[in-house]
């Protein structure tokens, strides 16, 4: 197809005024209807009580209920007394982490990495625009390292960590990462595991999000980060996060921590300042939906029947239709809830308004990067979880003849 008819079926599209969302990585209605034995797992009084008789109902728990800290630690393979259960976001712990080192530091011996002039976080690109926000909002300066196939670039973070004292820490989506659903080989897990930062208190925010959600029957294998780090005692450098957010409800999960025992121990004495306990009803409501890893794996299998056939839509739209067009690439990961798409440089804002005016809203070009600049413009996070598959179908298209408008432009462009 040439530009004239391109552009003819795109604006055939737009005026048929549609709306279609293609955002953010959220679960679908049918998704979260999967669920719905969680809103009566615990109705009566007499139900309220935790394997150690804790009335969920009332103040305290700190740390979470017993069988919650035993389901985490069993899908993040640490003792559960490495796990802090939080409220219904990971990212809330995440943030929380990053406010409180600012203003008590994260060892006894270190200063609060608020009373340094400047302090930078590692940025692997493309990455979680949320991750990079926490760090745009305490004035934490962003260093973009490349996610390279294998994880990010582990040259530069061993380099950068080395000779930097003010670098102190990097977000991490080690699994399936958001949004080019990339999984770090064990190598990138071991060098992580023996990494010798400048900065005593370097600390490593590995965002656990994507842990169980495989989308393909040849799941990706991640080396476990704690048993890796004990090797090198080197286990006080990492704080893993997770949640059940993608698992049961996005908005009414359940979150966690796991760290070192000297970490944990730490954070406890401070969260007593932030909070009596979170929600115990709802671990206890988790908890016995949940009764141990295989009910979850299980679970699991239910949104990967739905999210599934929504990924390989998209992938025989993109193959029909992209795959002659030069410089185009997209991701089919094993698992996550995103594709990352590459196109020419200099295209994804294009293709981002293209899509707006026409009704289908995609996450803003820019987003996976710090301060949200793409400095070549060509990366593309598609979520495809939320619509439906009809809704797909629609957009996908259009999708594609936005992505050719954009680079026909371009190429008009450079040539003027
Ligand atoms: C990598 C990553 N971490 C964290 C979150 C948010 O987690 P939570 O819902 O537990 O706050 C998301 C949501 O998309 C994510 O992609």
């Amino acid at each position: 197809m040439n530009y004239e008819q391109i552009l003819k079926e795109y604006n055939n599209i737009k005026a048929k005024g549609k709306k279609l969302d293609m955002s953010r990585g959220k679960p679908s209605p049918e998704q979260l209807g999967t669920m719905s034995r969680l809103l009566t797992a615990v109705i009566r009084n007499d139900e309220c009580f935790s394997e150690t008789g804790t009335d969920c109902r009332n103040y305290g728990g700190l740390d979470g209920i017993n069988e919650m800290k035993r389901l985490f630690g069993e899908i993040l393979n640490v003792p559960m007394e490495q796990v802090i259960v939080g409220g219904n976001s990971s990212l809330n712990l995440m943030y929380d982490t990053v406010a409180r080192a600012m203003f008590h530091g994260v060892a006894d011996d270190c200063k609060p990495w608020g009373k340094y002039e400047q302090i930078s976080f590692l940025c692997p690109v493309p990455g979680y625009d949320r991750h990079f926000a926490i760090c745009e909002f305490f004035g934490i300066n962003m260093i973009n390292v490349p996610l390279l196939d294998e994880g990010p670039d582990m040259d530069i973070v061993e380099k950068l960590v080395a000779e930097d004292d003010t670098i102190k820490g990097i977000w991490c989506v080690p699994k399936y990462s958001n949004p080019s659903g990339i999984t770090y080989s064990p190598e990138v897990v071991e060098r992580f595991a023996k990494l010798k930062p400048a900065a005593k208190d370097f600390r490593v925010f590995w965002d656990n999000a994507y842990v169980l959600h495989h989308l393909t029957e040849t799941p990706d294998y991640l080396a476990d980060i704690f048993a890796e780090a004990k090797k090198y005692d080197n286990e006080d450098l990492f704080i893993e996060f997770m949640s059940t957010s993608k698992i049961t409800y996005s908005g009414a999960g359940i979150s966690c921590m796991a760290s070192s025992p000297r970490n944990i121990a730490r954070f406890l004495e401070e969260l007593k300042f932030q909070t009596i306990g979170h929600d115990k009803l709802n671990q206890l409501r988790h908890s016995r939906i949940f009764r141990n890893l295989e009910d979850v794996k299980e679970h699991m299998k239910v949104h990967q029947s739905i999210l599934q056939p929504k990924f390989q839509l998209l992938y025989r739209v993109f193959d029909k239709e992209l795959s002659e067009v030069e410089g185009v690439h997209w991701t089919k990961p094993n698992g996550g809830y995103f594709i990352a798409m590459t196109l020419p440089k200099g295209c994804a804002k294009r293709v981002v308004q293209l899509a707006k005016d026409a009704g289908l809203v995609l996450t803003g070009a820019g987003a996976p990067f710090p301060y949200g600049k793409d400095p070549d413009d060509n990366i593309l996070r598609i979520a495809p979880s939320y619509p439906s598959l009809n809704e797909l179908a629609e957009a996908a298209p259009l999708l594609c003849y936005c992505i050719k408008l954009a680079i026909l432009e371009n190429e008009q462009n450079a040539q003027k």
